[in-house]
């Protein structure tokens, strides 16, 4: 496969670009669709450089790849696998074929399953081994097994709400003691949540929360208050848990693709199935737009476009995402994984290195938090860092004044990022010409929601087709599991590296 440096077209987008003063902040760098609206005007992109790039994606057959995984080709060509979360999301009359099988219909099977569960949960039909009712759910997972599910719960939830959820990710042991001493366990609903079912960090937590339930509480705790969601539902009946509460992943949907599966089960468990409903069909609703939208209307397609121009034009080697909204604070940790596990590769599909820069470190924080911490390198430090707005009018919920504010406050960074202020001294002077995007919706809700993230992994999607690398697989989160196995022994085993003082410190310690 081509990468796009190789294509006929990219000496013409390299001259487009070199007039890099050549921009205008015209309206065609603004996306209105009824629901949202995406204004890329001040991302300084040079005139006729989505037309150029128009012709690069023809000779890459960008189209033609997309519908590749829409028709559940072996896109993840390393594990040799499709990757269908869109699968999903889909609705039910779609025909999504893995080996010859509609999935579709697997899929609408196991949300019927997810369905039942929840309903029984949220309407007092479950009961702790102690006979109280189960009110509280303890997802424990890592990775994309964590991270999605927290970041659509979080920004969903209500004060009113009747569950409460806790996030149990970290092996550090403070991270369970801390939920322990929040829960009643005797309420609580323990959801695994691991495709392998083989990372450390989740059954050493998983086995330390069985041990001391079952100390207390008697063997019958896991059968009645633990629930699964594997690829691999042997190790999890092994770990104890009855079959019938076992809940598939599967192999053609990567962790942190997952959230849509029964890998989000603790998003209906603690919003309503209907919310979860809402939030496939938003993202079905993306997943419609990236297949079927030109080009020039794709946001998808548009927000690749624009990392591509920074990160091989401008040298970007970071880009930050500033949601102005509490209730998406975990956004930037769970768009870190997205993007960083998918695009941190040095090696193209067919296993040639590449010879240019791939993935770029993404970070972020809240509006208006952010401003008083690091935006001062925004205006005014050397680097060169595209800004991602995400803002919302949130009618209906929010107080004013805080509402138009706290607008205000996204709506000016921007500004005054792009237009800088020359007069005063240079203390106080901002060169402007910083280029930020913004991403504004009515309210966040669950469908809003399901389309941004949506967007965000088909924009994932097609930067690694630009740079002819795979983003569904992680080969590079293995060294670190294996060295940390090995240093685990020797640790436990003093005696083995003393002469490294580093070691000799730790051991004379522990
Ligand atoms: O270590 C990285 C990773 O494999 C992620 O890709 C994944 O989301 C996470 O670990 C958790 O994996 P699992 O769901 O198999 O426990």
């Amino acid at each position: 496969m081509k990468n796009i440096f190789e294509t006929k077209a990219f000496s013409e987008l390299k001259r487009v670009a070199s007039n890099s003063e050549d921009f205008s902040s015209s309206l065609d760098y603004f996306i209105e669709h009824e629901r949202y609206v995406f204004d890329f005007s001040r991302m300084k992109i040079p005139d006729g450089f989505f037309q150029v790039f128009e012709n690069a994606a023809q000779e890459l057959d960008l189209q033609g790849q997309i519908e590749a995984m829409f028709r559940g080709e072996k896109i993840n060509v390393t594990e040799n696998r499709p990757a269908l979360h869109v699968a999903l999301r889909a609705k039910r009359d779609e025909d999504i074929r893995v080996e010859g099988k509609n999935v579709v219909e697997k899929v609408y099977e196991i949300k019927k399953k997810i369905k039942s569960l929840v309903e029984r949960f949220r309407s007092g039909q479950m009961h702790g081994i102690t006979g109280k009712r189960l009110k509280t759910v303890v997802n424990i997972g890592i990775g994309g097994s964590y991270l999605g599910p927290l970041t659509v719960t979080e920004a969903l939830r209500r004060h009113d709400a009747n569950v409460r959820s806790y996030f149990l990710s970290n092996v550090d042991d403070w991270h369970w003691r801390d939920i322990f001493h929040r829960i009643n366990p005797e309420e609580t609903l323990f959801v695994i949540v691991s495709k392998s079912f083989g990372t450390k960090e989740t059954l050493m937590n998983a086995s330390m929360l069985k041990e001391k339930l079952e100390t207390v509480y008697g063997r019958g705790i896991v059968e009645k208050q633990f629930i699964a969601v594997t690829a691999n539902p042997e190790k999890a009946e092994d770990f104890g848990i009855n079959s019938s509460n076992i809940f598939p992943m599967w192999n053609w949907v990567g962790g942190r693709f997952s959230l849509w599966s029964s890998a989000g089960i603790a998003i209906p468990l603690t919003l309503g199935y209907d919310v979860f409903e809402q939030l496939l069909e938003g993202a079905n609703s993306a997943d419609r737009d990236f297949r079927h939208m030109p080009f020039k209307e794709n946001p998808a397609i548009i927000k690749a476009v624009l990392s591509f121009y920074y990160i091989y034009f401008k040298n970007a080697q970071s880009e930050v995402y500033v949601p102005y909204r509490q209730k998406l604070a975990y956004l930037p940790l769970y768009l870190q994984q997205l993007m960083m596990e998918s695009l941190g590769k040095s090696v193209r599909r067919d296993g040639r290195p590449v010879n240019y820069p791939t993935g770029n470190v993404i970070w972020g924080e809240t509006g208006t938090n952010a401003q008083h911490s690091f935006f001062q390198l925004l205006h005014q430090g050397t680097m060169t860092i595209p800004v991602h707005f995400i803002g919302s009018l949130e009618e209906g919920e929010s107080m004013e004044p805080n509402r138009t504010f706290l607008l205000a406050n996204m709506l000016s960074q921007a500004e005054s990022l792009y237009s800088g202020k020359t007069s005063g001294d240079l203390f106080s002077f901002f060169a402007g010409g910083r280029p930020g995007d913004i991403w504004l919706v009515d309210r966040f809700d669950a469908w809003q929601l399901g389309y941004m993230l949506a967007v965000f992994e088909h924009q994932t999607y097609v930067l690694s087709l630009l740079w002819d690398i795979n983003a569904f697989d992680q080969f590079g989160v293995e060294l670190g599991k294996i060295n940390a196995d090995r240093i685990f022994e020797i640790l436990n085993n003093d005696g083995l590296y003393k002469d490294s003082p580093l070691y000799r410190f730790i051991l004379n310690r522990l």
